[in-house]
């Protein structure tokens, strides 16, 4: 929230297997809405900065990447993967609209993913609190007329923008989870902005250590009443105590009919790529909740 003490940097993380997974979810819900002619609205509640330099003192201590996007970029799965090549496409493309040629240098954040992804119609609203990556990020969407970067606390934007005038459209909510609150406030903000907006997609990403605060979470959403919940998570290594980010998690209410069948095709794929221990658990692709 906004009164925590705001330590998270994601430049040390960018491009990680997590980025990887919540990113190439949120590129394919985005792909998915661009079926239909009619604008849509993408309002990005935890921004961040934008666009990450993979080459920079931060990003290479974390040097989170090289198990990430460099474990995939220019490089196809191929063979019996191949139709997670297709579904990877939209992703892989917004990363490479950031590079230039082959070589990997910057890495995009969720606000030019989604950018990248627009028609002429459709709107994005990236919201960013801590001041120098909301400095970076307005730097980043400057001079785009359908995409707004505004210094604003990304939870009380959910509860401000909903449900934006294209009535159809996507919130993504990718918290820094620095205070293990941000599991209860997530399952608050999506039931109150459900309630506002009960047609709108909602993904949202939780990380994974220890099994108890995402079990937590999914018991929490399935006692809402916010129609079919789709949960997708994709892990490393076993989850342990001491063992840091062992996976990454994405709740999507509201997902495109299609998703399911993507991540299916898509997520053993990436596993078999990012997966760092024989013992780490398969994806999980499961319902939280049906339609009501
Ligand atoms: C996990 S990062 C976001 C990464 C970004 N969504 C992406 O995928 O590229 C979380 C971001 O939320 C920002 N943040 C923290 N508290 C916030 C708040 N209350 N409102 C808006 N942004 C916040 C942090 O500064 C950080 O940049």
């Amino acid at each position: 929230m906004v009164g925590a003490a705001m330590n998270y940097r994601h430049a040390f993380h960018a491009g990680s297997f997590a980025d990887v997974h919540k990113h190439a979810v949120l590129a394919r819900i985005v792909a998915h809405l661009r079926q239909k002619p009619t604008a849509f609205r993408v309002i990005d509640s935890h921004a961040g900065a934008g666009r990450y330099d993979l080459l920079a003192d931060q990003a290479t201590r974390g040097g989170e990447w090289r198990d990430g996007i460099g474990r995939i970029w220019h490089r196809p799965f191929g063979g019996s993967d191949a139709a997670a090549d297709a579904l990877l496409a939209p992703y892989i493309e917004a990363v490479a609209d950031c590079n230039t040629g082959p070589s990997l240098r910057t890495y995009p954040g969720s606000p030019l993913i989604v950018r990248h992804l627009m028609r002429p119609q459709d709107r994005l609203i990236a919201c960013e609190i801590e001041p120098r990556a909301a400095a970076q990020l307005a730097a980043a969407l400057r001079g785009d007329a359908r995409a707004k970067a505004l210094v604003i606390d990304g939870w009380t934007a959910v509860g401000a923008y909903v449900p934006p005038q294209e009535r159809r459209g996507l919130v993504f909510i990718d918290p820094p989870f620095e205070e293990a609150a941000d599991f209860a406030h997530l399952a608050a903000i999506v039931s109150s902005a459900h309630r506002k907006w009960p047609t709108g997609i909602y993904l949202a990403w939780y990380p994974i250590t220890t099994r108890a605060a995402p079990d937590a979470l999914a018991r929490r959403l399935r006692r809402l009443s916010v129609g079919k919940i789709l949960r997708c998570e994709l892990s490393v290594r076993a989850p342990a105590a001491d063992a840091g980010l062992t996976g990454s998690g994405l709740v999507a209410i509201n997902p495109p009919f299609p998703l399911e069948a993507d991540l299916r095709l898509l997520m053993p794929a990436l596993a078999r790529r990012l997966g760092r221990a024989a013992a780490a658990p398969a994806p999980r692709i499961d319902w939280l909740a049906a339609e009501r």
